[in-house]
């Protein structure tokens, strides 16, 4: 079988909704063990229940991934079980904004999710890597390259998530540990719905429909083709691909103007 995960072990930041939700349940449906840091553990719940009515194997962790002693001991307490093979820092925050209307406490969150994030998590799981190789996948975004108008703090934590995978991917090639990230543009999640519900009462339809066409092939994505995606990189069959992003976009990035 190729993309085989049997005998692995992934963390994924954020699996229970969307996207990271998706990602846990694909990579799953392999053979991986998976550990999902959560927030919101009710909802991570919901997503281990899923895999293990598909068979799969699914632990979950209430985690805040912005505080470094939290993910410290989460991931000393997943390692005390065994390994650590794979990493998908995908959980994120958004903020609606220009820079003028960005607060400092706005930036402060979106970075602090965002990109101390993903850091907590790499600086936690890379002595372990050091030793074992393995497999790190960032969530950045369409955003990361070309930026989104009016997601001022947004843009520039993404923009970080795609220069912090290329410094990984370089300083730890030699440990046989691989960095890559994925870009998507739109995808259809509860974020998604969420944004339109509290910014567009009563005219959710038509904002749908209007950011759907912000995608040259007309439509979101779905959270299972990023996760079919993800579950390429962090598979053997990617074994030749590090320090490289990958825009799933609807010819967003390439074919808009
Ligand atoms: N949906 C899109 O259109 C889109 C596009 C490009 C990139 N992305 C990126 O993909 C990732 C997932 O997006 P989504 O749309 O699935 O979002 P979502 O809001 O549906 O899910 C994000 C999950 O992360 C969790 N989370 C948030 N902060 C956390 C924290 N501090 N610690 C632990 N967990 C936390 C939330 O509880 C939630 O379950 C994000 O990084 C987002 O920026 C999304």
């Amino acid at each position: 079988m190729k993309f085989n995960l049997e005998n692995k072990v992934a963390i994924i930041t954020g699996g229970g909704s969307g996207i990271g939700k998706a990602i846990s349940k694909t990579l799953a449906q392999q053979g991986a063990l998976v550990h999902i840091l959560e927030l919101n553990i009710d909802n991570a719940k919901e997503t281990q229940v899923e895999i293990e009515k598909e068979g799969g194997q699914a632990k979950i962790h209430q985690c805040n991934i912005a505080v470094q002693e939290e993910v410290r001991n989460t991931i000393g307490n997943i390692l005390t079980e065994g390994t650590i093979d794979i990493l998908v820092n995908n959980a994120g925050v958004a903020h609606v904004g220009n820079v003028e209307n960005t607060l400092e406490s706005d930036f402060d969150r979106v970075y602090n999710v965002n990109v101390k994030g993903a850091y907590n998590c790499i600086f936690n799981v890379i002595p372990h890597m050091k030793k074992t190789g393995g497999v790190i996948l960032n969530m950045a975004s369409v955003a990361s390259s070309v930026a989104v108008p009016d997601r001022f703090a947004y843009s520039v934590s993404k923009g970080a998530i795609l220069t912090m995978t290329y410094s990984v991917a370089k300083d730890y090639i030699d440990f046989g540990i691989r960095c890559n990230s994925i870009s998507p543009a739109r995808i259809h999640t509860p974020f998604v719905d969420g944004f339109l519900e509290k910014n567009y009462p009563g005219r959710e339809a038509e904002m749908f429909e209007r950011l759907s066409k912000t995608q040259p092939i007309g439509r979101m994505g779905k959270p299972e083709e990023v996760a079919d995606l993800a579950l390429f990189l962090c598979s053997d069959e990617a074994a030749f691909i590090t320090g490289t992003d990958f825009p799933i976009d609807g010819g967003f990035i390439k074919l808009n103007g």
